[in-house]
């Protein structure tokens, strides 16, 4: 086999459409499809979800073929995300990818789509060198990762109820923001005061672990409070209200790396995952890192939030070890790294 691949990548699993092009472990094409359908409903609806990436995954293969320059005879391999996610997402990017396999007789690469976040590092230069620590915060996970080599990871910290992400997402839900909130908080923050109000930062039990859900649950209450006093409080004080909210989220998430950081002697540090694409937390992870000396790591922000190139990236590092899948692999809602 060739020692430089050209494979096709497919991610699936939550409410994103995607699919990258990858030759000699160099990106040509990462085309998105995002999903309109769910902001409606507050949050992904697992249904309505597979239905679009079912609707999406021949035009985005296409594109990304396109875009490359290439024809699926080219492909030496198709890689897709096996887990984690929601099942229904993930079955349709490994039907898809076993009927390519069947059909064009090329093998099969099942891809960790937490392990792909942080090998979003390995698209672009400067990369991390061994060993790093990776903070990957997403809609689902957040975890602190002991990277020793690409196929060589250790979850070390992560959290024990809800995800950075889902703090984000649902606090904008309670102050009556559509779905996904994460971005429009970073939006509104912008604008505002981040110590106008003083919101708890809840400790987990664990070295280097999470918890999210005291934190919703006192801003929850807080916001009862003053708009039991003035109904239109949310809407007179959103940015500051966002900004504080995104400050102490923030604060949580630096407060565990620079712990794990210290700990481990690590000074290679990254951050990886949808929430990595906040403003905040990009700016103040780079400020830490100038203060205690790390040489720090941020995905380009195309690479923050789910897409294929990472699942390209990551499969081809498995191409080069052999590790191919059998077509009777099934996807993995649950799937550690
Ligand atoms: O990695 P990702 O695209 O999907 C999952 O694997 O979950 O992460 C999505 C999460 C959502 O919770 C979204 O609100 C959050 O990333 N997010 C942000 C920002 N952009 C995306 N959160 C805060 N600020 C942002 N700018
Ligand atoms: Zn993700």
């Amino acid at each position: 086999m060739t020692k430089l691949p050209t494979l096709l990548a497919i991610e699936s699993s939550c409410d994103d459409t995607s699919a990258a092009i990858i030759k000699g472990g160099k990106v040509l094409s990462n085309i998105v499809a995002n999903q309109e359908v769910h902001k409606e409903w507050g949050g992904v609806v697992p249904e309505l979800a597979s239905r679009a990436h079912q609707q999406h995954i021949v035009p985005v293969v296409a594109q990304a073929l396109k875009k490359a320059g290439i024809t699926k005879e080219d492909l030496d391999a198709v890689a897709f995300t096996l887990g984690p996610g929601l099942i229904g997402s993930l079955m349709v990017g490994t039907s898809f990818a076993k009927g390519l396999s069947l059909g064009l007789k090329i093998p099969m690469i099942t891809v960790n789509h937490m392990q792909a976040h942080v090998l979003a590092h390995f698209i672009e230069d400067p990369k991390p060198s061994f060993p790093f620590l990776c903070l990957t915060v997403s809609g689902g996970h957040t975890q602190i990762v002991r990277v020793a080599s690409p196929m060589d990871m250790q979850v070390v910290g992560e959290t024990l109820d809800d995800a950075a992400g889902e703090a984000f997402d649902k606090t904008a839900k309670i102050m009556g923001l559509p779905y996904p909130g994460g971005p429009l908080i970073d939006k509104y923050a912008k604008e505002g005061n981040s110590k106008a109000y003083k919101f708890p930062q809840p400790k987990a039990k664990g070295g280097f672990n999470f918890s999210f859900s005291g934190l919703k649950t006192s801003i929850l209450y807080f916001l009862q409070r003053e708009m039991a006093e003035n109904e239109h409080f949310i809407e007179e004080n959103l940015n500051d209200i966002c900004a504080s909210v995104q400050y102490t989220i923030v604060t949580i998430l630096l407060k565990q790396l620079e712990k794990a950081a210290k700990h481990f002697r690590i000074t290679e540090i990254a951050i990886a995952g949808g929430v990595s694409a906040n403003s905040e937390l990009r700016r103040r992870f780079e400020e830490l890192g100038k203060q205690k000396g790390w040489n720090t790591y941020i995905p380009q922000f195309q690479y923050c939030t789910d897409n294929a190139a990472m699942i390209a990236m990551t499969a081809h590092y498995q191409y080069l070890e052999g590790d191919f899948a059998e077509q009777s692999v099934v996807p993995k809602a649950r799937f550690g790294i």
